[in-house]
């Protein structure tokens, strides 16, 4: 392990101004994604798509790093080069998602155990042959009647630190995910006790498994109300909320905090990420690993065809761009009538 290298991405990928997108969708992620705008889910049109993401004219400007998925990290430009040294050289961290999914976790309902773990020393040295200096692994946490328990909060933990240590050995900077769900009908408050514990639990585990803290990146959930909540909380709250747990569980040797979108619309997170970092300054740097969030109107915008193929490089673009304001907290809410 090589501290100081692992420290220089870590700060790399969380620099002011920019931020990470999360473009791993896995198989069957990607295609309920292209679903939604009646395209076949094949392996060239992924390549195309991601293509259209990473060479949008004006993108490298705000993004410092992207999460690949195995077959991605794989595949090439247009033109023959590897995606992974077309990121690099447009100065962005190339990244990869190295967990294989959330599956039920035996003997408890509801909840789930993320899988990867065998075999996982050797894919992660694949990977850095590759091109990919940092990894990303997701614990999913639901929130329901009786959910999450002790035992299931600790496992994905564990997990999640097992992963880390062994990336760090392989001078890969993990992105440690524990994510709760915005799903269900769960107010702001619930969300807050339910991400300190997992937190607690988490950031216990990684200094139990070594942990370098300088040489990772947290991807938590903001502190929000659930989806079908009936009255959610406003942004003002969620960013409040999310700085008062964070500011409880994350030791600030770590050197930056990414988020997930999670299911907000762009907008919403774009507004959340600046009003949170209006509350700085932060022990960290706060910026986002967003997927949807960057990703929904680019894809909607393209729709597949070869003719909107630069239409929705300009909506990535765009929405990169104003995200990569909010880290700095310097988006507002009508900029977006205006950056149209
Ligand atoms: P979303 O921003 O769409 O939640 O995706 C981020 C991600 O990488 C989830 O693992």
């Amino acid at each position: 392990m090589n501290p100081t290298e692992l420290a220089r991405i870590a700060g790399a990928m969380v620099a002011k101004g920019k931020g990470i997108l999360a473009a791993d969708e896995s198989t069957g992620t990607i295609k309920k994604r292209f679903d939604t705008i009646r395209l076949e889910s094949n392996a060239e049109n992924h390549r195309t798509y991601r293509e259209l993401l990473f060479s949008a004219p004006g993108a490298a400007d705000s993004i410092s790093g992207v999460i690949m998925y195995d077959e991605t990290i794989r595949q090439k430009t247009g033109d023959g080069v590897p995606f992974a040294q077309y990121l690099t050289k447009q100065g962005i961290v190339p990244g990869i998602k190295v967990d294989l999914g959330a599956k039920p976790l035996a003997g408890f309902p509801g909840e789930t155990i993320t899988e990867g773990l065998d075999g996982l020393r050797e894919r992660l040295i694949e990977y850095r042959g590759l091109g990919a200096r940092f990894a990303k692994w997701r614990a999913v946490i639901d929130i329901g009647e009786g959910i999450p328990t002790a035992y299931a909060i600790e496992a994905n933990a564990q997990a999640l630190a097992r992963y880390a240590a062994l990336c760090q050995e392989n001078d890969i900077v993990p992105i440690v995910e524990p994510e709760v769900l915005m799903d269900g009908a769960h107010s702001l408050d619930r969300c807050a006790e339910v991400t300190e514990r997992v937190l607690q639990t988490v950031f216990d585990q990684l200094f139990g498994h070594r942990i370098l803290l300088e040489g990772m990146v947290l991807k938590p959930n903001m502190v929000i109300s659930g989806k079908k909540a009936p009255n959610r909380a406003p942004p003002q709250t969620v960013a409040e909320a999310t700085v008062r747990v964070l500011k409880r569980h994350v030791p600030p040797a770590v050197p930056g905090i990414a988020f997930l979108s999670g299911g907000q619309s762009p907008a919403e997170a774009t507004l959340h990420l600046s009003l949170i970092n209006q509350l700085g300054p932060l022990p960290w740097s706060t910026t986002f690993s967003y997927g949807r969030a960057l990703q929904d109107e680019a894809l909607k915008a393209w729709g597949g065809t070869a003719n909107n193929f630069g239409t929705g490089q300009k909506e990535f673009a765009r929405r990169a761009r104003l995200t990569a304001l909010a880290t700095t907290g310097r988006y507002a809410s009508d900029m977006e009538s205006k950056a149209a």
